[in-house]
């Protein structure tokens, strides 16, 4: 059975627009999100703390999200590399963090630089300060169906990834297909492993569209119960540090789906399709949404 209702975690102005070739102006990203904010969406992903060396298009992230016309009952978390990110976040008022690990040792060490042991000890602090603060962290793990340079990744990787981000306290794990290389029945007994391990309300998933895959992906894993769906309007998108890969599921695509089938999701698909063609038009390409592509 699938579940009465999705949450769509909206992540467009971080995972969407991080691997954008030119500069986004600040005041673009602003009206991205406060756009988003009226779609009905209850989380979007506003920007990442990282190192600005390393993804220059997100250097602007205190200014976006000190910009950023909050509303309540919408979380806006962003992503945080290790302690300086976090207290970067927290001095603009940031009160959700994301912390990203990978299951492949070779992606780990291109994304972040680190070993996966080393990146788990570098956010025991950020999880600390976190719980202190009263902070919520959600945990990513990068390349559950593959990785761009190690190819296969075990499944016992993906699993103890994501039971150790979630014994350090995240409340979420959210299981990426960073390049977007699953087929269904592997993301669904991807989703069922790690299940064993952490409980399914605490999971998220997270497929890029790289190879047309991610609706079927989520379709499969919707039958285990998994009831978080990560999500970019427009289709935007890739990690920078995965050559290749393309932008998330659309959003819109998505919530399309899912109401489609009778799944709530809260979102008005007007409002998203309009805020993704938008957003297309402001960086000057077609969307890579299906749903926005039939209403324009
Ligand atoms: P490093 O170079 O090893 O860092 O990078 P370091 O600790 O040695 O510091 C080097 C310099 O960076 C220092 O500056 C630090 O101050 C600075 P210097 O003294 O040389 O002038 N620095 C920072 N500055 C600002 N904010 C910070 C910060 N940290 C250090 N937070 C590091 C290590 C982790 C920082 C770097 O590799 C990095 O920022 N990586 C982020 C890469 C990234 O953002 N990738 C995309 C997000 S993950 C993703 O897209 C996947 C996901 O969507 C799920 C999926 O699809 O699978 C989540
Ligand atoms: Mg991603």
């Amino acid at each position: 059975a699938y579940p009465a209702s999705v949450r769509i975690v909206e992540v467009g102005p971080r995972d969407g627009l991080q691997n954008e070739k030119t500069i986004v102006p600040a005041a673009t990203k602003i009206e991205l999100i406060d756009r988003l904010s009226r779609t009905g969406l209850q989380t979007i992903e506003a920007t990442s703390f990282v190192s600005p060396r390393w993804v220059p298009q997100l250097a602007d992230a205190a200014e976006v999200y000190a910009g950023i016309d909050r509303q309540p009952g919408i979380a806006y978390p962003v992503l945080v590399p290790n302690l300086q990110g976090y207290e970067r976040a927290i001095a603009v008022g940031v009160r959700e963090v994301a912390v990203f690990a990978a299951a492949s040792e070779a992606f780990s060490r291109k994304n972040i630089n680190a070993t996966i042991d080393e990146s788990l000890d570098r956010f025991a602090p950020v999880l600390e300060r976190a719980r202190a603060d009263g902070v919520k962290v959600r945990g990513y793990v990068s390349t559950v169906l593959g990785c761009p340079y190690q190819g296969d990744v075990p499944l016992a990787d993906v699993v103890r990834v994501a039971r150790r981000l979630h014994d350090a306290g995240c409340y979420e794990i959210s299981l990426g297909d960073t390049i977007g290389i699953g087929t269904p029945t592997k993301a669904r007994a991807m989703l069922a492993a790690v299940g064993e391990a952490v409980p399914m309300s605490a999971l998220a998933i997270h497929f890029h569209d790289t190879r047309g895959q991610a609706l079927a992906n989520i379709l499969a894993c919707l039958e285990l119960g998994v009831a978080v769906v990560d999500a970019a309007v427009s289709g935007a998108g890739g990690c920078p540090y995965a050559n290749g890969a393309t932008g998330n599921v659309a959003s819109e695509d998505v919530v399309y789906m899912l109401e489609g089938m009778g799944v709530a999701t809260g979102v008005d698909l007007p409002r998203l399709v309009e805020t993704g063609n938008w957003l297309s038009a402001r960086l000057g390409r077609e969307t890579s949404s299906k749903v926005g592509r039939a209403a324009a």
